[in-house]
C-alpha cells in the first residue's frame, strides 16, 4: 500500500470512530422532518397539549408498569389516576406504583416545561428512582444498590454493587461527552441501556431508565416515547444485543417509538384544514401495492417505509409505500 493510501486510510478510519452512525439516515431524514413540523406548529393549542400530555402519561404508567408486572389494564390506570378510583381484586403495590410513576412522570414534565438547565445528573436519576418506589419499597428509594442483581427473564449479569457509584458517574461523563455529538434518538438509546445494564437500583431500574430516556428525548423537543407492553420481548432482545456490543437494535427501536409519538402528536395538533396523513393496517394497504403485506411488515420493522405500530398492528400511507417504490425504481435505473 503507498503511503498516500494509508493516509487516506488513517483519516477514514478517524472519521469512522469520531462519529459512529446507529440511526439509519432514510429513519433519521423522516423523523427529524416530522419533529421539525411539530415544532413549526408552536405555540400549541394549550388545550389539546394538556389532553395528549394527560393520555400520554396515562398511557406510559400503564405500559411502563405492566413492563415490571402490575396487573392494572391501561383502562384500570386510567381510572385509579384520574378519577381516584381504586380497583377491586388488585392490589394496593399495582395502585401506588400507578399513581406513583405518575408523580414521576409530571415532575419530568415540569423540568422539561421550566427549561431546567444541567439535569441529566446521579441525583435526578437517584430522585426519579426514589419518586417510582416511594410508597412499595422505600427502604431502597434514592439509593444505589449494596448487593447482587439478577434480571429475570435476561442473560445479563450486572456489575457488582461496588462498581455502581463509579459506573454512574462513567454514564454522567459519557452523556455530557457525547451530547453534541450523537443524534438525541441514538443518545436517549444509547444512554437508556447504559442505565439497565449497570441495573444501578434494588428494584425500579426498568422504569427508573425509561423514564430517564424520555427525560433526553424531551429536553430536545420530542414528545413523551412509550415503549409498549406489547414490544416486551423485542425491546429484552434489542437490550441483549446492545450487551453484545451491537447498539443499531436499541436505536431502531426507540427510533419506532419515537416515530409513533410524532404520528400521534401530529394528527392531533395538525390543523384539520391540512391535509393530515391517513394511517391504515398494511393488509389494507398491500392489495393497493406490488408488495405483500408481510413484506410490508419487514419494511416497517426495519424503517424502510414509514410506519409505526397501534395495538399490535403495524400502520402506514399508500404514499409512504410509493415513496419507497420510487426510491427503489431510482435506484435501478
Ligand atoms: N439484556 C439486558 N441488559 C440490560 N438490561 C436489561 C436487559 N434485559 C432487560 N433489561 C432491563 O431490565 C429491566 C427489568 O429488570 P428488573 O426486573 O431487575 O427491573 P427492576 O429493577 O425491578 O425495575 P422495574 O421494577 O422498574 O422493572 C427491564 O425493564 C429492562 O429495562
Ligand atoms: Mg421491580
Amino acid at each position: 500500500m503507498s503511503v498516500v493510501n494509508m493516509v487516506w486510510l488513517y483519516f477514514g478510519m478517524h472519521a469512522i470512530l469520531a462519529k459512529m452512525i446507529y440511526l439509519d439516515s432514510q429513519v433519521q431524514r423522516r423523523l427529524d422532518q416530522d419533529l421539525a413540523i411539530l415544532k413549526k406548529l408552536r405555540p400549541l393549542p394549550p388545550t389539546a397539549v394538556a389532553k395528549l400530555k394527560e393520555q400520554f402519561a396515562v398511557e406510559m404508567t400503564y405500559n411502563s408498569n405492566s413492563i415490571e408486572g402490575n396487573t392494572l389494564t391501561l383502562k384500570e390506570t386510567h381510572l385509579v389516576l384520574n378519577e381516584g378510583i381504586t380497583i377491586k381484586g388488585k392490589s394496593l403495590k399495582d395502585h401506588l406504583e400507578a399513581k406513583n410513576h405518575h408523580e414521576a412522570l409530571h415532575y419530568l414534565y415540569e423540568l422539561v416545561d421550566h427549561k431546567a438547565k444541567n439535569t441529566v445528573s446521579e441525583q435526578l436519576i437517584r430522585s426519579l428512582q426514589q419518586m417510582i418506589v416511594r410508597e412499595t419499597g422505600s427502604s431502597v428509594a434514592g439509593k444505589y444498590r449494596s448487593g447482587a442483581v439478577i434480571i429475570t427473564g435476561s442473560k445479563h449479569v450486572p456489575p457488582d454493587a461496588h462498581e455502581v457509584p463509579h459506573q454512574m458517574q462513567r454514564l454522567i461523563r459519557w452523556f455530557k461527552d457525547q451530547e453534541d455529538r450523537l443524534h438525541p434518538i441514538e443518545l436517549a438509546a444509547i444512554a437508556h441501556h447504559k442505565f439497565v445494564h449497570i441495573h444501578p437500583f434494588f428494584d425500579g431500574n426498568g422504569r427508573a431508565a425509561r423514564l430517564f430516556l424520555n427525560l433526553i428525548l424531551m429536553q430536545k423537543g420530542y414528545p413523551l416515547v412509550i415503549i409498549l407492553k406489547h414490544d416486551r420481548k423485542k425491546y429484552y432482545n434489542v437490550l441483549q444485543k446492545a450487551d453484545a456490543g451491537d447498539l443499531k437494535p436499541i436505536v431502531r427501536f426507540i427510533a419506532q417509538s419515537v416515530e409513533r409519538s410524532l404520528h400521534i402528536h401530529l394528527k392531533v395538533l395538525q390543523p384539520q384544514k391540512k391535509k393530515q396523513k391517513k394511517y391504515l393496517p398494511l393488509s389494507t394497504i398491500a392489495p393497493e401495492t406490488p408488495y405483500s403485506e408481510k413484506y410490508l411488515n419487514l419494511l416497517a420493522r426495519f424503517g424502510r417505509i414509514e410506519a409505526h405500530k397501534e395495538g399490535r398492528i403495524w400502520v402506514s400511507t399508500l404514499e409512504a409505500v410509493k415513496v419507497y417504490q420510487a426510491g427503489r425504481l431510482r435506484k435501478r435505473t
